[in-house]
């Protein structure tokens, strides 16, 4: 962490927006950024009740723009009605029926074009038949699919009657599907038979059936499958239905569930510091406007803009940056299922120059892996089109940025380096594109009405040149509302005590230039983010320790990692003998192979260590530091002396 601040600190490359940029820019110049931030600063609720009369279409007007009386439970706009779907869809099909809602790419380079007037109707088809089925406002919807057309029909069907949905990435095992089913209380699953990436077809709907085998998921009325692969999956009647059948003969029109402003639109599971994963829940009406507003602020959303994001469904990224906010501003989205080096690896790169792409938003990983497969690759196709780079999920190394900077953008494309969380549901710390000069790696400034700043272990704000913790101290319209079920583990997490309850808690380091710009340096709780995706310490434990025959005892940390960010790192004390060679090999093999099982690939950690025992205090409590400074091969320099088996370092150092 110390490394990282310093290098931030001594960043000097500055990039202004060229002036052709500003000059189109719908925030144009730092002027125009620092008005609407003065606004919001003399009259919060003025601000934001403008902008949600001016972007959202409500079918009853709010009167009440903030609500803070149960605070940290805060409500927006909460007398006011709407429908997302409405909002997404119908908007549209008076001004643009027949513009191009979504550009959708096959893993095998198939294109299917589907235009607002036709996503409308496909969207109100399965709507009607949800409502068909039984599904009622409110009802809980599990969806565990791949990156389609189809996927996006199930989100804004089940906005459209206000059953809330809660999207599983389909890389996670049938184990953590199943936790979410069960803690989501679902009622029904909208699957496909399987996926499609990098040539290999992945199973979707026996994960499904093998998740609803471990029971506890009897709530499920009803398991919708899309056949996307075609392939031979078992079809329980009459739980198991096909999509293209339940769709057949519903009514090209399905009216909207209006619903109360902090109606929940979705639940969409996260990793925090236990082993539990957090439902975090978002509401309807705050969200939507913050996916807007960010989507005309920091992507400079035109209507001619052709916008891909490269992030799955499955994560926040997708449901703000595909699904709901291109939606809701009527632009035309890229969509695609496969892998970013299949059939090779300037797959990105062709398919920005076949659908000339504008506004370009991947993860610092694919960069990273891209660079690395073949950094001169961009230089073939022609990548003209673009306008906007971003980035987010991870911190981004400044030479990944400037690699991004010269060989994607041609040196003129501002670079907006987008920090948030799946609890923020927007972008909140990022450079406007047209406004604010960029520095590699670096966030740079909050936007209009974020209140973001970096304290110390006090709350006090540690000013500029320092680095603390990352709070926001005023509530955002799109912020978390509280986690499913459990709302005390909502406040203790993003509002705990120790700032009197007052600071939304973000749970990352960050540093402050000279300048007020803002670097994010990595978690400060027991999450990891490797590739962009978050994955809890905790979780990884327990995973291990769940195979009882061969693991006594577990412990995960993390260590830098140059391609995916951060690298897993598990120490394991075995049940019988510590192996070594070859049986060391295996069993880390199959405790690999046990823990993508449990929770899915991504959580596969890439070393695994064994020892006798784990380095402990006295009073039995793991020292993770130790094993921190193990498992990035540094030097121990920490006082050892309460450790209660000093001995056990040099066995887990050796145990390579
Ligand atoms: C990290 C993804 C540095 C951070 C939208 C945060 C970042 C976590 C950035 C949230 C960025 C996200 N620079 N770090 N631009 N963006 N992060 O919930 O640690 O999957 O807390 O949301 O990713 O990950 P999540």
């Amino acid at each position: 962490m110390a490394a990282n601040i310093e290098s931030v600190l001594h960043e000097t490359r500055v990039f202004p927006p060229s002036p052709e940029f500003v000059k189109q820019a719908n925030v144009s110049g730092m002027a125009a950024y620092k008005a609407l931030c003065d606004e919001a600063e003399r009259d919060p609720d003025g601000f934001w009740g403008r902008l949600a009369k001016e972007h959202l279409h409500w079918s009853k007007p709010f009167t009440n723009v903030l609500d803070e009386s149960n605070a940290p439970f805060f409500k927006w706009f909460s007398d006011g009605e709407l429908n997302a779907s409405y909002n997404c869809l119908d908007r549209h099909l008076e001004t643009q029926p027949d513009k191009i809602a979504i550009i959708f790419e096959a893993d095998d380079g198939t294109v299917t074009k589907i235009t607002y007037r036709e996503l409308h109707q496909r969207v109100c088809h399965l709507a009607n038949a949800l409502r068909a089925h039984g599904v009622k406002q409110g009802d809980r919807v599990l969806i565990y699919m791949p990156m389609s057309i189809e996927v996006v029909q199930a989100m804004q069907a089940c906005a459209r009657i206000g059953a809330t949905h809660s999207v599983v990435f389909g890389g996670f095992s049938a184990k953590s599907l199943q936790e979410r089913i069960v803690d989501a209380g679902a009622t029904e699953v909208i699957t496909a038979d399987g996926q499609l990436r990098g040539g290999r077809e992945i199973p979707l709907k026996p994960v499904v059936d093998e998740a609803f085998a471990m029971g506890g998921c009897e709530k499920v009325r009803n398991v919708i499958v899309y056949r996307r692969t075609g392939s031979k999956v078992p079809m329980q009647a009459p739980r198991d239905k096909w999509l293209h059948d339940v769709v057949k003969g519903q009514p090209d029109t399905c009216e909207p569930a209006w619903v109360n402003a902090e109606h929940p639109l979705y639940i969409l599971y996260t990793s925090g510091s236990t082993g539990k994963p957090k439902g975090v829940q978002h509401a309807t009406g705050g969200y939507l406007l913050s996916a807007i507003l960010t989507m005309k602020w920091v992507f400079d959303n035109k209507p001619t803009d052709i916008f891909w994001c490269t992030a799955d469904v499955g994560w926040v990224t997708g449901h703000t940056y595909i699904v709901y906010g291109p939606l809701a501003c009527g632009t035309t989205v890229v969509m695609f299922e496969g892998v970013p080096t299949y059939p090779d690896a300037g797959r990105f790169w062709k398919m920005i120059q076949d659908h000339k792409v504008n506004v370009f938003y991947t993860a610092p990983t694919a960069i990273r892996s891209l660079i690395k497969a073949g950094g001169d690759l961009p230089k073939k196709y022609d990548l003209s089109s673009l306008r906007i780079l971003g980035t987010v999920g991870e911190p981004i190394n400044p030479e990944a940025w400037m690699w991004y900077h010269t060989t994607v953008g041609r040196e003129r494309c501002p670079i907006v380096d987008t920090w948030w969380q799946t609890e923020t549901g927007s972008i909140l710390i990022t450079p406007l594109p047209g406004a604010i000069p960029t520095k590699p790696g670096s966030a740079t400034l909050p936007l209009p009405g974020i209140a973001a700043d970096i304290v110390d272990e006090t709350g006090k704000s540690v000013g500029r040149g320092k680095g603390g913790l990352l709070v926001i101290k005023r509530p955002w319209p799109s912020m978390i509302r509280t986690i499913w079920g459990d709302p005390e583990r909502f406040k203790k997490t993003y509002y705990p005590d120790d700032f009197k309850g007052e600071y939304y808690l973000a749970g990352d380091g960050a540093s402050m230039d000279e300048e007020g710009y803002f670097r994010i340096v990595g978690r400060i709780d027991d999450v990891l983010n490797v590739s962009g995706h978050r994955l809890g310490t905790m979780e990884v434990e327990s995973a291990l320790v769940a195979n009882s025959k061969l693991v006594a005892e577990a412990a995960v940390v993390g260590r830098p990692d140059d391609l995916t960010g951060e690298a897993i790192v598990a120490f394991v004390v075995p049940k019988g003998a510590r192996p070594e060679g070859d049986d060391a090999k295996k069993m880390a093999q199959e405790l690999r192979d046990w823990v993508g099982k449990e929770i899915g690939p991504i959580a596969k950690p890439k070393d695994i260590r064994f020892g006798d025992n784990l380095p402990k205090t006295r009073s039995g409590k793991i020292m993770r530091r130790l094993l921190r400074s193990i498992a990035r091969g540094e030097e121990i320099t920490q006082d050892v002396s309460t450790l209660e088996n000093p001995a056990i370092l040099e066995q887990l150092k050796q145990s390579r």
